[in-house]
C-alpha cells in the first residue's frame, strides 16, 4: 500500500491528468463540508450529491428533479461560511453540520456546494473509491481502507479557498499514523504524508488549540451561530459509518 497526500487545493486541477483507477482518494474538508456530509447520513440523509458551483445546485431545484428515495432534494452549502441565496432560490440548509438534524434530513437527497469540499470531492471522480472522511467517522473511515487494502491511497485535503487548511493535513495525518502505526504490512508513505503525519504527531496533545489557529477556524468562531461547529467537527468516531461517492456522484453510507 502506498499513501500520497494533496496538501493545498491548488494541487487539485492536477488530478484531471492522473490516472486514478487503481487509487482510493479520501478527502477531507473537517471545517466543514465533509463533518456535515457525514453528520447527515448519519441522521438518516439517504443521498447528498456534491456540485462545484452554485448555478448546477440552483438548475437541481429549477428542473423539478426529484431523488430516487424519498423525491425530496434538498439544497444546502455555503459561500464565505453562510448559506447561499442565488438566482431567486434561497438553499434549504446552510453547512453547518448541527443544522442536519434527524427532522430535517431523514430519507432526503441533499445537493450540496461548498467552497471546497464539494470541489475536492470532484476532482477525484474517476477514482476507484472516493470517501469523504472527517474525525466524525475517522476509525470507521480507516478499518475500511485496511479491510479493503487499497493498492494506493490518496489523501486529499481540502483546503480554505487556496490554501492549505490545518484542520484537513492533522486529519490526513491522523490517518497516516494510524495506517502505518501496525500491520506487517507498512504502507509506503509519499514525502507530503509525512509532513502531514508529523503535524499531526506534534498538534494531537491539543487538538482544538492547533486547530483554533487554522484561517476557516478563525472565521468560523468569530461568527457566534457557527462557532460551536468547530468543537462539534472535531469529536472522534461519532458517527461510525463509511460515505463513499458512487459512480452516479451521489454520496451514501458503504
Ligand atoms: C468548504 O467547503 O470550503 C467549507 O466546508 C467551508 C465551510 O463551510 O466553512
Amino acid at each position: 500500500m502506498k499513501i500520497e497526500t494533496i496538501l493545498t487545493p491548488t494541487e487539485l486541477p492536477a488530478l484531471a491528468q492522473r490516472d486514478l483507477r487503481a487509487t482510493a482518494c479520501v478527502v477531507f474538508d473537517v471545517l466543514r463540508a465533509t463533518s456535515t456530509f457525514v453528520t447527515a447520513l448519519h441522521h438518516g440523509a439517504q443521498a447528498i450529491i456534491p456540485v462545484s458551483e452554485i448555478a448546477e445546485a440552483v438548475a437541481f431545484k429549477k428542473s423539478g428533479a426529484r431523488s430516487k428515495e424519498s423525491g425530496i432534494i434538498l439544497l444546502g452549502g455555503e459561500r464565505n461560511g453562510v448559506r447561499i441565496s442565488a438566482d431567486g432560490v434561497d438553499f434549504d440548509l446552510g453547512n453547518s453540520p448541527r443544522e442536519y438534524t434527524p427532522e430535517i434530513v431523514r430519507g432526503k437527497t441533499i445537493v450540496s456546494t461548498t467552497t471546497n469540499g464539494t470541489r475536492a470531492l470532484r476532482a477525484c471522480v474517476g477514482a476507484k473509491t472516493v470517501l469523504a472522511a472527517s474525525f466524525l467517522n475517522f476509525t470507521a473511515t480507516a478499518e475500511f481502507l485496511r479491510r479493503k487494502n487499497f493498492e494506493n491511497i490518496l489523501l486529499v485535503c481540502a483546503g480554505t479557498g487556496e490554501n492549505q487548511a490545518d484542520e484537513d493535513v492533522l486529519a490526513a495525518g491522523a490517518l497516516a499514523e494510524l495506517l502505518t502505526a501496525r500491520g506487517d504490512a507498512r504502507p509506503t508513505i509519499s514525502g507530503s504524508t509525512e509532513i502531514a503525519r508529523r503535524a499531526w504527531l506534534a498538534a494531537k496533545p491539543d487538538l482544538s488549540a492547533a486547530v483554533g489557529n487554522a484561517e476557516n477556524a478563525r472565521r468560523l468562531l468569530a461568527i457566534p451561530e457557527l462557532r460551536d461547529d468547530v468543537a462539534f467537527c472535531l469529536q472522534r468516531d461519532v458517527f461510525p459509518l463509511v460515505a463513499e461517492m458512487e459512480a452516479d456522484g451521489a454520496i451514501r453510507t458503504a
